[in-house]
């Protein structure tokens, strides 16, 4: 397959999935300010390339808790792969494997997580949606464990759906889902999930835990005190509280508040290597994309995703070598300079 860009595969993808699917995938919430925001962010961050610097090898490797990757570049959990193709989140899982690179599984799921887990030997985390039946939480967590997930990585943006047009999400999208045999996860918010409750998972769990949709510096600061693995830069994808802090723009205040032993990354509007580049100068340790991998599963399938992933990481590449950078794990700060 040859995969269009940019917003070429958007487009793409609208005329393969449904109209109801189409508006779940791509919209945001509120006035969906966010959405253009999180991309245009990226770019207000110019690069400042070093000359004359030998880059005939270029390393993209690095490692995410404690494992070697290939492409600093994770799948970002998102629900309901089937609406995209049939094989939904086994050809998401196939395609992170093949690119050496993590796939982080949603909560919401199409397919049971022991036959997405069965489909590849990579490691990969959970998303969690934590419940306010925490019955339901630990089942989750539990199943995580036992599974052989590696790690949870537990949505903290979300203690009530978005300000989104949930009616979207209404009766069209439940009898396509039913239709096409997809696993019916409930997800019910937990508008009183805290501190105390990310310390009990971990603890139940006895995995690594990363907050995911982090964007003020106090809360990784707080992390960091007790004890996470990391945090996910993120607002949801514009899907939550619209028109916040773009998660380009809030990266380096979370970082410097994270400290040494919290690993950070950042998704939201990731559409291009460049935007690693520069995430990687800002001090992430990897980035997550959505919605570009949603858009190559819905026109090629488990190629399309590998196609998408082996773009980004030649863009990626040929970005550090102009960048004057040779090791994604050692990418100077200095080479990225604020608009
Ligand atoms: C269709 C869709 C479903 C999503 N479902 C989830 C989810 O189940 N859990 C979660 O934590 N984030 C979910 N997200 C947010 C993504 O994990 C990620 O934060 C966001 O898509 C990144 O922005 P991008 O789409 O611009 O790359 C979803 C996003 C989309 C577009």
């Amino acid at each position: 397959v040859t995969l269009p860009h940019g917003d070429a595969l958007e487009a793409a993808a609208r005329e393969k999935v449904s109209p109801s699917t189409y508006a779940f995938y791509s919209g945001g919430s509120g006035p969906g300010r966010s959405i253009a925001d999180n991309v245009d962010a990226w770019s207000r961050w110019y690069l400042r390339p070093r000359a004359l610097v030998d880059v005939s090898k270029i390393s993209t490797k690095t490692t995410v808790l404690g494992a070697e990757i290939d492409l600093p570049v994770l799948i970002a959990p998102c629900g309901f792969n089937v609406l995209a193709h049939p094989d939904a989140e086994v050809a998401v899982a196939r395609a992170a494997a093949a690119a050496g690179t993590i796939h982080v599984l949603s909560t919401a799921s199409s397919i049971e997580y022991d036959e997405v887990i069965k489909a590849t030997d990579s490691p990969t985390w959970l998303q969690l949606y934590t419940d306010p039946d925490h019955g339901v939480t630990d089942a989750r967590v539990d199943a995580a464990r036992d599974l052989g997930f590696t790690a949870i990585a537990v949505t903290v943006d979300s203690p009530i759906a978005g300000m989104r047009d949930w009616d979207s999400f209404g009766a069209d999208m439940l009898a396509e889902l039913q239709r096409l045999g997809s696993r019916m996860p409930s997800v019910n918010f937990e508008a009183t999930l805290d501190w105390d409750e990310i310390d009990r998972i971990a603890a139940r769990s006895g995995l690594p835990v990363l907050l995911k949709g982090v964007l003020h510096p106090a809360d990784a600061a707080e992390a960091a005190r007790r004890g996470l693995a990391g945090v996910i830069v993120s607002n949801h994808g514009g899907r939550q509280v619209d028109g916040t802090l773009p998660p380009a723009l809030a990266l380096p205040d979370v970082v410097e508040a994270a400290g040494d032993d919290v690993e950070v990354y950042v998704d939201g509007g990731v559409r291009r290597g460049e935007d690693v580049l520069r995430a990687l100068a800002l001090g992430a340790r990897a980035v997550l994309i959505g919605r570009p991998y949603l858009w190559a599963l819905a026109v090629a399938g488990e190629a399309g995703v590998t196609e998408l992933l082996g773009r980004m990481r030649l863009e990626l590449e040929q970005a550090m070598a102009l960048a004057g950078q040779t090791d994604a794990t050692d990418v100077a700060g200095d080479i990225v300079v604020r608009a």
